[in-house]
């Protein structure tokens, strides 16, 4: 039986399973592209991405995807359920990705997020990524991204 924790507990993070595919993908799709639960384990079960769940309890509460190529990580993807946020699932995944990266061989991470997103660009900040340069109106609602990193 997996155990209850407490909602405000530190999340439990960890590699995802096969049995996490499809709520990892329900999130996928809800904030970024359409995903199936077959892409996830495709990813999961590849050489290259780490696929990260943050489980409270027994629930899949966010994810992060990351992908290593000789030494440079990238974080793909970050996102925490709605109903969770502001809980520190979101800097409990950019830490656990750090580990994931360094252990892996990375020696730097990248990533690129909208400069309007303002929840993420508080979140990689804080966590010691620094912006290296910038892709004018680079998304479809025309923010600029911005193009950050960090060692592993
Ligand atoms: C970005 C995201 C992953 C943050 O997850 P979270 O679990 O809410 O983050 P945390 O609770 O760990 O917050 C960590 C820090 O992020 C920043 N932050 C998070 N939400 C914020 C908000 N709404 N406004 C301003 N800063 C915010 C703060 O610095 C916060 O630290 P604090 O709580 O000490 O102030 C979440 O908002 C999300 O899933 N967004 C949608 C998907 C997305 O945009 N992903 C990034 C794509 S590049």
């Amino acid at each position: 039986m997996v155990p209850l924790s407490p909602p405000g507990d530190a999340p439990a993070i960890g590699p995802g399973a096969p049995s996490d595919d499809a709520a990892v993908a329900a999130l996928a799709s809800r904030f970024f592209a359409a995903t199936a639960a077959s892409e996830v384990a495709a990813l999961r079960e590849g050489p290259r991405a780490s696929v990260l769940v943050a489980r409270r309890g027994a629930d899949v509460v966010g994810y992060a995807i990351v992908q290593v190529v000789v030494d440079e990580a990238e974080l793909h993807q970050i996102a925490v359920a709605p109903d969770r946020r502001r809980g520190g699932v979101g800097r409990a995944l950019i830490r656990e990705v750090l580990r994931e990266a360094w252990a892996r061989g990375a020696a730097r991470v990248f990533l690129e997020v909208a400069r309007d997103n303002e929840p993420a660009v508080a979140l990689y900040e804080s966590e010691g990524f620094v912006v290296d340069g910038v892709r004018p109106r680079y998304y479809a609602s025309g923010a600029d991204a911005l193009l950050m990193s960090r060692p592993a």
